[in-house]
């Protein structure tokens, strides 16, 4: 077995049950969360045979920022409960991979302590109905060295978890999350997400941040579309890890509709959800990803050895990517074209 696999066990030893539960579980009726890999692992390669594969380069820039691997790390809330230094550890992690780390607007660590890892990173945001709140968020992540702002556009409201019983919410202590909450007396109704939102929110934010927007929640060409006339840097092509409106198509199956909408754009396009292998990665790349996220294989991770498991994830990843890349024949992801992949053939 691969110690990738062999992390989620490990974790939820160390867990709360509570805690596990959250991380692994997907809305509603578990339909999207259950899918997910599986979309990947449906997919069949056509590998190109007598090129010269001798030297391969799975490095690529993102946004213009150089990455050892493709693979960056999604953002995510509760890393304080994965790990007491929460996202300090997942971006120090996610440096020593040379990759990229999305800090949740949630996040338990003041962009501040975040900026003075020297890890870049991506601010995500939600935005929120009191616009003071998510103006002063947003001039704090540029002042702390942001790279990009991440709108997740899927959450005009928080999908329905299906919990009984103990929930992570009994377990959260203050600190755990919020910690870029400006000062002030907010209630309830200024936090709860923006549900008015339409694509001019976009260049609001670039023009706000002087930062790239890339836009995460597609899955969809005609949105993506919309997203990169709206002047969006880039797209995630995601459904939240399962975790929004189950029953949503898996990523695996979306990509391909928006690589093509988005063909001969400037826009990035990325990818979430279910990416657990090699194979997976080789796959996103060659249905026109620049590259994609991992969210929970990074929670369980930093669970199970802290930053230094971050990186070996990251870097295991890539190691399987290269391989990968060797036996599709291509040197590197910018020779991956969507002829290497076709559906599966036997039911
Ligand atoms: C998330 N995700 C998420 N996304 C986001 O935009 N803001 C957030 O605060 C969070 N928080 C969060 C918490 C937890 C526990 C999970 C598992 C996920 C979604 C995340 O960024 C990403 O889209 C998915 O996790 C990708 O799917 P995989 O790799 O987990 O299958």
């Amino acid at each position: 077995m691969r110690w990738i696999d062999t992390l989620e066990a490990a974790a939820a030893e160390k867990l709360p049950e509570a805690v596990h539960r959250y991380f692994r579980q997907g809305s509603a009726g578990g339909i999207s969360v259950g899918e997910a890999v599986a979309a990947w692992s449906a997919y069949r390669f056509r590998p190109r045979v007598l090129n010269d594969v001798s030297m391969i380069e799975s490095g690529t820039t993102v946004l213009g920022t150089p990455v050892g691997v493709p693979v960056l790390v999604a953002p995510s809330t509760m890393q304080r409960m994965a790990d007491p230094d929460g996202e300090i550890a997942m971006a120090t992690g996610v440096g020593a991979a040379n990759s990229i780390i999305g800090i949740s607007s949630n996040a338990g660590t003041t962009f501040a302590d975040l900026g003075a890892t020297g890890v870049p990173w991506w601010l995500q945001i939600y935005i929120v109905r009191n616009r003071e709140i998510t103006r002063q968020m947003l001039d704090a992540a540029v002042e702390a060295g942001a790279r990009a702002v991440v709108l997740t556009v899927d959450t005009p409201v928080v999908g329905r978890k299906e919990d009984t019983g103990e929930t992570v919410w009994d377990l959260v202590q203050p600190g755990h999350l919020l910690a870029n909450l400006p000062p002030g007396e907010w209630v309830d109704a200024d936090l709860a997400k923006a549900d008015d939102l339409g694509p001019e929110v976009i260049g609001w934010l670039a023009e706000r941040t002087g930062l790239p927007v890339v836009v995460k929640g597609v899955l969809r060409g005609d949105d993506a579309k919309r997203c990169a006339d709206a002047g969006a840097a880039g797209v995630i092509v995601s459904n939240h890890g399962g975790r929004q409106l189950d029953g949503s198509i898996p990523t695996a199956q979306a990509l391909p509709e928006v690589a093509e909408a988005l063909a001969g754009t400037d826009t990035e396009v990325y990818v979430d959800g279910g990416i657990r292998r090699g194979e997976h990665i080789l796959t996103a790349l060659a249905l026109g990803a620049r590259a994609v996220f991992v969210g929970r294989p990074a929670l369980w991770a930093l669970t199970v050895g802290g930053a230094a498991s971050v990186t070996r994830l990251l870097t295991d990843l890539g190691t399987e990517l290269d391989h990968c890349l060797r036996l599709v024949g291509c040197q590197s992801p910018s020779d991956l074209t969507p002829d290497l992949v076709t559906r599966r053939f036997v039911d």
